[in-house]
């Protein structure tokens, strides 16, 4: 007999929204030696935040502040917003399945864009919302467009990444600014800003945190170079906030991640110095598939999304191809986006890679 999982779980597809790079390797037998493919940020942490990361390890015994409080004041501080209006969490993946369950109860409208941010649809079934999706525009989530479906819906949730992951494109800050003033009565908004970091400050969207209907979501595993610590945070009206309290996990930010993120805020030099290394990586990688008459997509992010110019078949072969080649890619999953592959910024030893196997995959995708 089997236990008696609840009707959602017992119904929910056994899907990963990413299968990492590792579960690939051991499929492989083989290490990549180009490790671009889950945005992550090469070009690493702050040092001070490795100093102080290596300083609390010998504290590791202890349970870490679940209030998080030192860091939410940095936080606040950061953004000019007040205590309250700050939840740290696991990530936005954690805080964003936080954000889902506030809110979502089996057969809730949400609204997201066909082919954005997997992870936040997969929160969305685990609750049992229903999943509302509005196509891309000239690859960018049409902010508008989700507006409109989320009034004819009725939708309790709007996800919008900006910058985008998976095409890299990005709205103005105006743009932001006025869909955050035309959301629609009883809906919240999940305007997930992953990339934000990668973009000068004064371009970032100004939004009145109290008065909107806005959950803003930051992290540190990105331009912070800090994935592996899982940290990020959420900013929102105070009596949003608060809900969180009654269902985050109080103990699941850990004590190393706090006093990384602390330091890394406390390094001024951090953001500009990984913002122009980037900008080099993105060059270097539109200088890259240039050569072999591939263009690039706009991006604001430390990944760029390479047009084939062909169809999602013949960009699935190229990534075949690059991924034989050990080169560690992904694209995204649904049509038109998936003509294009994203390739993350890094170090240029990891860059010399995908440099010289780009030419063979794409004589092997050629050719089937
Ligand atoms: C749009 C977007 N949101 C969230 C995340 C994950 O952030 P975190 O590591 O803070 O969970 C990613 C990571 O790729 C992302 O692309």
């Amino acid at each position: 007999m089997s236990p008696r999982f609840t009707d959602l779980v017992a119904h929910l597809p056994a899907s990963v929204p990413f299968v990492g790079p590792e579960t690939q390797e051991r499929a492989r037998g083989r290490r990549f030696r180009a490790r671009i493919g889950a945005n992550e940020n090469g070009f690493g942490p702050s040092p001070l935040a490795i100093e102080a990361m290596r300083r609390a390890a010998a504290d590791i015994w202890k349970y870490a502040d679940p209030e998080n409080h030192e860091l939410r004041e940095a936080i606040a501080a950061r953004h000019g917003v007040r205590l309250d209006n700050v939840v740290v969490g696991e990530g936005i993946d954690g805080l964003l399945g936080l954000a889902v369950r506030l809110v979502v109860a089996p057969g809730t409208k949400v609204v997201t864009s066909l082919g954005a941010y997997p992870t936040f649809n997969f929160h969305v079934a685990g609750f049992g919302g229903d999943l509302v999706r509005v196509p891309y525009a000239h690859d960018r989530e049409d902010w508008r467009g989700l507006l409109d479906a989320a009034r004819q819906c009725g939708a309790a949730l709007i996800y919008l990444a900006n910058p985008d992951n998976p095409m890299g494109t990005w709205w103005p800050a105006a743009d932001i600014e006025a869909m955050a003033a035309a959301v629609p009565e009883r809906a919240l908004v999940c305007l997930d800003e992953a990339y934000v970091d990668f973009m000068d400050a004064s371009l970032e969207p100004r939004i009145d945190i109290e008065s909107s209907r806005v959950i803003r979501f930051r992290t540190f595993s990105k331009a912070f170079g800090m994935a592996g610590a899982r940290i990020g945070y959420a900013l929102g009206p105070a009596g949003v906030m608060r809900e969180f309290e009654k269902i985050r996990n109080h103990y699941g930010v850990n004590l190393v991640a706090q006093a990384g993120a602390l330091a890394s805020l406390g390094d001024a030099g951090h953001l500009p110095r990984i913002r122009s290394a980037v900008a080099a990586a993105r060059d270097r990688i539109g200088a890259i598939v240039g050569t072999h008459g591939l263009a690039v997509l706009p991006s604001a992010t430390n990944f760029v999304a390479v047009d084939t110019g062909r169809d999602g078949a013949f960009a699935r072969r190229l990534l075949d191809g690059l991924l034989a080649r050990d080169v560690f890619v992904r694209m995204p999953g649904v049509a038109p986006l998936d003509r294009t592959i994203r390739i993350g910024c890094g170090l240029d030893s990891e860059l010399d890679v995908p440099a010289a196997e780009l030419p063979a995959a794409l004589d092997a995708a050629c050719q089937t």
